[in-house]
């Protein structure tokens, strides 16, 4: 009994003793990689709002877009919309970008007049 018992415990031990640095590596890691961007709004509103906000790009919010379909456009561009590169904005920004503007409900504000 006696010496199964602190095998548990040694591998209790091993295993935070492993996965305390991993996860601050990873902490680290992520906060390096998107220093420049502060998760899916701060993008939103320092590059897509430039034009979807007003006009010049159609209205993203309150359409349940798929972020997939946002992000692939967002990195191949459509047709009057420039393509945006990784090292501009990073994957993990990208996706979070994504899953923002699916979660924004429409304005309610102003009703466009342009929209079919
Ligand atoms: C320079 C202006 C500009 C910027 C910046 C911009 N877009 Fe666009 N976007 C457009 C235009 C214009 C269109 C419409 C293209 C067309 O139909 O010809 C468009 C279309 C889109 C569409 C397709 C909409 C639809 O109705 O299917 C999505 C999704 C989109 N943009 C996402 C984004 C995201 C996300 C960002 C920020 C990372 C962004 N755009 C930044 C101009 C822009």
């Amino acid at each position: 009994m006696f010496p199964y018992q602190s095998r548990k415990a040694c591998w209790r031990s091993c295993v935070l003793g492993l996965s305390l640095p991993l996860l601050m590596l990873s902490g680290a890691a992520s906060a390096d990689g998107d220093g420049k961007w502060r998760g899916g709004q701060n993008v939103y509103e320092k590059v897509c709002g430039h034009c979807h906000d007003i006009g010049v790009g159609p209205e993203l919010f309150g359409r349940g877009l798929p972020p997939e379909y946002i992000t692939a456009i967002v990195r191949n561009g459509f047709r009057a919309m420039p393509a945006f590169t990784a090292s501009y904005i990073d994957d993990k920004s990208l996706q979070e970008v994504g899953e923002y503007i699916q979660k924004s409900p429409a304005r309610a504000a102003k009703t466009e007049g342009s929209k079919p």
